[in-house]
């Protein structure tokens, strides 16, 4: 059980109501008159995420009333109660009306009590939801711990958080729920041919890995997931400029929301069999890094020329894709931090995704939205493909210019997927850059809501 609906059994809960600037007014009229005056005093307008505490007349809090955007609203967010957890003070509180979504509001409860805790003791809130009847509270629980797990992972700094500690953390998940785990270190990596996974992840003393986990009955639909785990990305020898690596200790993004996708589906038992690939590095600087101009083999083959060692990412999960793509999986997916080009064209929030399977892209589409975890189909354009030419190896993994460069790293990754019967490319950003309800500054889960939904309606 979630801690957030671990209700203190002593007192009985808190009403809290939600409100809006069209029902206010009504609403008001149903109080004791002295709460009235009491709102009024208080300059209280149901403004969205405006809270205000009613007290009774021995001093307790009786009542909250919150603040919801209005129906009509275009820009309403389901998540508004998210807020709760930081405005309210210690207690066990209950809906005593619905909100927009109750489902998504009792989430955004749970999400918006998180606090990172791993460095300084945080007045994590003590703050408590019964939650309403008809609610799955097991699925919510387990949704938030997911969430709660990717944000640990990204915001744990690079110093705690390098390839062998992103390995540890799969492998205690992988314990966890009876997976399997394997991992192929550094130059083991050469050996088993993964070129660009031991290209790229040489420079750091911290030697790269690719981790392996598999679960689940080998009958059932296979899924594999990849994700990026570079766990810190300085650029390499393309230097990034102090501005652009400061959060990358965030790009291990795509691997946390992997594992945190994994959590879920272990945890309740969808009937799929799971593999989870994430190729562990760092993107170092040092005398033995791999340099612009430098041409590997790939794992499935064609050989790549270097025109940017800070498009890293897909140089990984290149090998990675490839590895997963022998077996010829029922679906593939992919989620990475992988260019600044995403951001550009939809900012932080709506993580653009790629497939060329048409069903697919209508139920990851109707799934974000359902979930509150927003992603926004862009193409795999065809005619850019050729932009990945190079003049002497088979590709270039950073095509000169950069437009469309979100586009032109997913047909990067494309060519080494050929076998999966069904591939899916999410190009996350994994991180809140100023504090939203439910999603507090820092690491950010993205995809793994939408996804898990997607399949625990394919495989439930
Ligand atoms: N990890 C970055 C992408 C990134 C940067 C994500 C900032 C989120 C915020 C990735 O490895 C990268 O550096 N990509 C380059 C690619 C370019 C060199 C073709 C980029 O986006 O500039
Ligand atoms: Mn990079
Ligand atoms: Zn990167």
């Amino acid at each position: 059980m979630h801690p957030v609906f671990e209700a203190a059994a002593a007192a009985p809960a808190i009403p809290i109501t939600f409100v809006t600037k069209t029902t206010w007014e009504a609403v008001s009229a149903t109080l004791p008159e002295p709460a009235q005056h009491f709102a009024k005093a208080n300059g209280f307008a149901a403004k969205p995420g405006e809270c205000l505490t009613l007290p009774s007349v021995d001093g307790e809090i009786a009542h909250v009333i919150f603040g919801l955007e209005d129906d009509a609203d275009k820009s309403r967010d389901l998540f508004r109660p998210g807020q709760l957890p930081g405005l309210l003070p210690p207690g066990a509180y209950r809906f005593a009306n619905a909100p927009h979504d109750t489902r998504l509001a009792v989430l955004a409860f749970a999400l918006g009590s998180y606090r990172f805790s791993r460095y300084r003791r945080t007045d994590a809130p003590n703050v408590r939801l019964v939650p309403p009847d008809d609610i799955d509270v097991a699925d919510i629980g387990r949704i938030a711990e997911a969430v709660t797990l990717a944000r640990d992972l990204i915001n744990s700094p690079a110093n705690d958080m390098g390839p062998e500690q992103l390995a540890q953390a799969a492998q205690e998940l992988a314990q966890r729920f009876g997976a399997q785990f394997n991992c192929i270190i550094g130059d083991e990596l050469m050996h088993q041919n993964f070129p660009l996974i031991h290209a790229v992840g040489m420079a750091s003393p911290r030697a790269p890995r690719l981790i392996d986990l598999t679960w689940g009955d080998p009958a059932h639909p296979k899924v594999t997931l990849v994700g990026k785990g570079v766990c810190f990305d300085t650029g390499g020898l393309d230097l990034k400029p102090s501005s652009g690596m400061l959060i990358m200790k965030k790009d291990m993004g795509g691997a946390a929301n992997v594992l945190a996708l994994a959590l879920m589906v272990m945890d309740a038992g969808l009937k799929l069999r799971l593999r989870v690939l994430i190729p562990a590095v760092e993107n170092a600087v040092a005398g033995n890094a791999f340099r612009p101009l430098d041409i590997f083999p790939s794992r499935k083959g064609p050989t790549v020329e270097i025109g940017n060692t800070d498009a890293e990412g897909r140089l990984v999960l290149a090998d990675a894709l490839a590895f997963a793509d022998e077996e010829a999986p029922d679906l593939l997916v992919d989620l990475g931090t992988l260019t600044g080009a995403a951001r550009v064209a939809l900012g932080p929030d709506l993580p653009p995704f790629y497939t060329g399977d048409e069903t697919l892209a209508l139920d990851v589409a109707r799934c974000a939205k359902a979930e509150n975890d927003p992603l926004w189909r862009l193409p795999l354009w065809a005619p850019y493909d050729s932009w990945l030419d190079s003049k002497v190896a088979n590709i270039n993994n950073a095509p000169s210019g950069g437009f469309a460069g979100s586009i032109t790293c997913a047909l990067f990754l494309q060519r080494f997927v050929d076998a999966a019967k069904s591939w899916l490319h999410v190009d996350i950003y994994g991180w809140t850059p100023s504090a939203k309800p439910a999603r507090p500054e820092g690491g950010e889960c993205q995809a793994a809501r939408a996804i898990y939904k997607l399949l625990g309606e394919r495989y439930g």
